[in-house]
């Protein structure tokens, strides 16, 4: 974190609104001062055990023990590391954060790339002028209408145009106070062949800005508009700051879109991403025509935890979807594949078959199993021994990965049936089944974070929790019952012994003074934190439960004596004492909470 000052921190935290940070993902409702709940974003349950402190900006979850702040969770629920997560809540809230003093050559370097970032954006916004308001632009402005995209949607992505003059830009930048090595590094210029001479590198072209996953502009493709033009796409070249192949056209816009939906689509061009996002499906980016490389499908990862793939029909783009499994392979992304009618990508559909199509076929999607058995069965020689025995060696690695199930039954068959062969033989040359379903990606409707496993506290530790938490609740009461506890005896795990002895030390502010690095011992405590009631409970209850925890031990030793055959007696009266001692408690507590 050294690249923003200390309280940098401090005044994110300051600034972050709980409710409404964690009430984009779950619904909220109240429950008590400074206590709001909803159904647990990190595992599945249908009574809330999730809850939020709007006030200490930390949730928490009895059921799973997902626990943190609103850094921990814009980290979990954004796929952010910390400085990024920072920044992001940052600027959600509207903080400016400092930097502290840094190495002066990595302030250097880093100014030097915000201006280039600059650059590009000013660019980027003259561009899209340049589309909506000169004479020159009236030809690309007919061909977006023609190709089915409105004005609204263009200029959500900034698409733009770049004069077709030499030095439009250049011009442009240089009033600006930029300078021509500037140009050459942002790629908005280049060198003349032979001469130092620089010239704009877009010319006369319709230009997709391709922004990070915060909205930065970082690089430009650039369509073509005329047959002579050549090449269809010039992209930006690779630099300091434009990688091509990390990058997903459209992340930025189709992030939230595809959290929300727990699916991401795919889609191969910049066309395609806009007239899918113009269909109402926003969730979509766009790998920008490569092969899907390991940085991508990271970022589809990120982006929700299955990834619908909606390329071209043709061949090669069928080649692309079975790439992009590799590559995915082993990764927690779940596959599937829109099938599109041959010829067709998804710009052309949309505008030929309509919105309502379209999301149709995204419904209509299939696993991409059971695309991959139909595409070697549709390419194969099913007619000849040697044909079938090749079909079977393809798709035997695909076998191998799908776990037993329904679908894999059907698939077994489905070959069965077209190389006519037994499904018992089928089955057995297709090869084990993959491993158990749970191993593998969710299915279900599933937010981006990740899943997590409940937790079973058992009866002992529920009861020993609940008593420090009614200590917090009420600390002058709680200080003397928490005195008097035999941190070993009474309590059955190192957990709450730590809480205890912890406790003692801070019942009054129970967060402060503790160490940012014990993250069990902060997420223990923020448990007892959660675990205390609305209302304080008279003191009398707190004597009560202490005496409760004492009885579960004599209990404990009662069972141990029997076991070692001696002291039984003993044990026993000690056992009814403290009976009798709680039941005294709790009448205490009962004329406590009577009506006087
Ligand atoms: N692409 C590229 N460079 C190229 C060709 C293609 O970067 N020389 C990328 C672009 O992101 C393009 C995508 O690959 O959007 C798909 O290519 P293609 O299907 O040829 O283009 P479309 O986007 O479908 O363009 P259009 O529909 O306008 O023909
Ligand atoms: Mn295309």
């Amino acid at each position: 974190m050294a690249r923003y000052a200390d309280d940098a921190k401090e005044q994110v935290r300051e600034a972050v609104d709980m409710i409404d940070l964690v009430g984009t993902k779950v619904d909220l409702r109240r429950a008590g001062a400074n206590r709001y709940e909803g159904l647990c974003p990190f595992h599945d349950e249908r009574t809330p055990s999730f809850g939020i402190d709007p006030v200490k900006k930390v949730y928490h979850c009895f059921g799973c023990q997902a626990s943190g702040d609103c850094f921990t969770w814009a980290q979990e629920m954004e796929g952010l590391g910390f400085v990024e997560a920072m920044e992001w809540l940052a600027d959600r809230y509207g903080v400016t954060l400092e930097r502290e003093s840094e190495d002066p050559k990595e302030a250097e370097r880093r100014k030097q790339r915000e201006r280039l970032l600059e650059l590009l954006e000013r660019t980027a916004a003259f561009y899209v002028r340049f589309l909506w308001e000169s004479d020159e632009a009236a030809t690309a402005r007919q061909y977006l209408v023609d190709r089915g995209l409105d004005e609204a949607i263009l200029r959500e992505f900034r698409v733009g145009y770049s004069p077709s003059a030499w030095d439009k830009v250049l011009m442009a930048s240089r009033r600006a106070g930029f300078s021509n090595r500037e140009l050459y590094e942002a790629g908005l210029a280049q060198k003349a062949k032979g001469e130092g001479r620089i010239y704009d590198r877009f010319r006369g072209r319709i230009m997709f800005p391709l922004a990070d996953i915060r909205g930065r502009v970082l690089g430009f493709g650039a369509r073509a508009l005329r047959d002579n033009q050549q090449p269809k796409y010039l992209n930006t070249s690779e630099n300091d700051i434009f990688h091509k192949g990390r990058q997903l056209f459209a992340a930025d816009l189709a992030r939230a879109p595809a959290a929300r939906a727990g699916e991401v689509i795919v889609a191969e061009g910049y066309t395609d991403v806009i007239a899918l996002h113009q269909a109402g499906l926003k969730n979509t980016v766009a790998t920008m025509g490569t092969a899907m490389t390991p940085e991508q499908v990271g970022e589809l990862t990120r982006l929700a935890p299955r990834a619908l793939l909606a390329l071209d029909a043709d061949g090669a783009g069928q080649e692309a979807m079975i790439r992009a499994a590799k590559v995915a392979r082993g990764k927690k992304l779940e596959l599937r594949v829109v099938e599109l009618p041959p010829g067709r990508d998804p710009a052309d559909l949309a505008a030929e078959a309509g919105a309502a199509e379209i999301r149709r076929l995204v419904e209509a999607s299939v696993p991409f199993v059971k695309f991959r058995v139909q595409r070697a069965l549709a390419t194969g020689d099913l007619q000849t021994a040697e044909g079938k025995d090749r079909v079977i060696a393809e798709l035997r690695p695909v076998f191998a990965d799908i776990p037993p199930s329904v679908l894999r039954e059907e698939l077994i068959a489905e070959v069965a049936d077209r190389l006519q062969i037994a499904e018992t033989l089928a089955a057995q040359l297709l090869g084990q089944a993959g491993p158990a379903p749970s191993a593998l990606p969710p299915v279900a409707d599933e937010p981006a974070a990740a899943r997590r496993e409940t937790v079973q506290l058992t009866a002992a530790e529920e009861q020993e929790r609940g008593f420090l938490a009614l200590c917090v609740s009420v600390p002058a009461a709680g200080a003397k019952s928490l005195a008097k506890i035999d941190l070993d005896a009474d309590l059955t795990t190192n957990a709450s012994r730590a809480a205890a002895a912890w406790l003692r030390e801070h019942l009054e502010d129970p967060e402060d003074g503790l160490d940012a690095q014990d993250e069990r011992l902060q997420v223990l405590i923020r448990d007892i934190r959660f675990r205390a009631p609305n209302e304080p409970p008279p003191p009398e209850a707190i004597e009560a439960e202490r005496l409760q925890l004492a009885l579960a031990r004599a209990e404990r030793d009662v069972l141990a004596a029997r076991r070692a055959h001696t002291g039984v007696d003993d044990a026993r009266r000690r056992h009814k004492a403290i009976q009798e001692e709680y039941f005294a408690a709790v009448d205490r507590v009962m004329e406590a909470g009577a009506p006087r």
